[in-house]
């Protein structure tokens, strides 16, 4: 296995107590596969990517329990030095924002000469000549002479190209795309999104994709991941999950999807909102918002009951979800 997240558990200290990010992650993405993390805004997507990165706030962020296993190496327990080298060369980080990502005072082209240099030695020549066929390879129009321009002076769409050139320079395992198209219009993200998928098939690379919009991933995932309230409450192969939800949460999301064979019926969005981590409801987290909740979900929290082989839920009454 490419990456493997074990029981993960991330906490951020704020002065009204201990707020749990992340509570107990798994997952898990091989070589050539592309995992969509799914989930509304503050669900932990984002906090336990920064985790597998290595890039965390800590403090106030403190990583209290489980394992992150890189081609079989625990990143928690390597030296500063050796979690560099992989985060330069083995795995790869793309962004919401690339104008925050990218530095603004440095050509796209010696911002991506740069990593040639420093981590393959190569020689400021041909390191501007690979940062050019780089930009060719994510199809900026007229790379060559683009390749002295400045992050501004790109539209949002081609920075998101040039971020995703950035992240494929040195031909990483693992790329985290945490929600890489939100910030653009909606035919540039299909573009860019079939883009990362291609080059993702290409280099058979692995790929957690990152989104609250379940309409991008349809087409690129392999498996979801659907997380509530710092948890994975379903996790399965995109078909089986789009085909029967085995969690009401997943249901609601997929229900307020615009989708072309559900024309005309009204929109169904989850009623309320994700809960504070600070006070996470007992038992199942998601019941104050549940069409489904009954008394056992107020007291019990139900465990990642295995559905099939490969898919989970963490719904007492999956079997009634998957049967619609
Ligand atoms: N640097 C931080 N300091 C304090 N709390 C944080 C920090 N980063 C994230 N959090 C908290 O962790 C929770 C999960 O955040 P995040 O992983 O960014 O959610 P998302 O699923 O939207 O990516 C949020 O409630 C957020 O308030
Ligand atoms: S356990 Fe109960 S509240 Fe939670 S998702 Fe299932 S039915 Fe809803
Ligand atoms: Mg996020």
């Amino acid at each position: 296995m490419l990456l493997e997240v074990r029981d993960l558990h991330v906490e951020f200290r704020t002065r009204e107590g201990a707020a749990h990010a992340v509570n107990g992650v798994s997952y898990a993405v091989d070589a050539g596969e592309t995992l969509a993390v799914l989930g509304e805004s503050g669900s932990g997507k984002s906090v336990t990517a920064q985790a597998v990165m290595g890039i965390l706030d800590m403090p106030p962020g403190r990583i209290t329990g489980g394992r992150i296993l890189f081609q079989g190496q625990d990143l928690l327990r390597m030296r500063e030095r050796e979690r560099r080298r992989i985060r330069g060369a083995g795995m790869a980080m793309i962004f919401q924002d690339a104008l925050s990502a990218l530095n603004p005072v440095l050509s796209v082209g010696d911002q991506l000469a740069e990593m040639f240099v420093v981590h393959r030695g190569a020689s400021r020549k041909q390191a501007r000549a690979r940062a050019v066929e780089l930009m060719e390879r994510v199809r900026i129009p007229a790379a060559a002479q683009r390749v002295r321009d400045y992050p501004h002076q790109f539209s949002g769409g081609m920075r998101q190209r040039i971020m995703i050139a950035m992240a494929l320079a040195l031909e990483p395992a693992l790329i985290i795309a945490d929600e890489p198209t939100t910030a653009l219009d909606v035919t540039v993200q299909a573009q860019v999104m079939e883009l990362l998928a291609e080059l993702q098939r290409e280099y058979r690379m692995g790929l957690v994709l990152i989104t609250h919009d379940l309409g991008v991933v349809a087409d690129v995932a392999d498996r979801i991941a659907v997380m509530y309230a710092g948890k994975i409450v379903e996790s399965a192969p995109v078909r089986d999950l789009y085909k029967a939800p085995a969690h009401p949460y997943t249901r609601g999301l997929l229900d307020s999807v615009p989708r072309l064979d559900r024309k005309g019926q009204e929109l169904y969005a989850i009623k309320g909102l994700p809960p504070s981590l600070l006070r996470v409801p007992p038992g199942c987290a998601f019941h104050p918002r549940c069409p489904m909740a009954r008394d056992v979900c107020r007291t019990d929290e139900p465990p990642l009951y295995t559905v099939s082989g490969s898919r989970g839920s963490a719904c007492h009454f999956w079997r009634e979800c998957l049967d619609g």
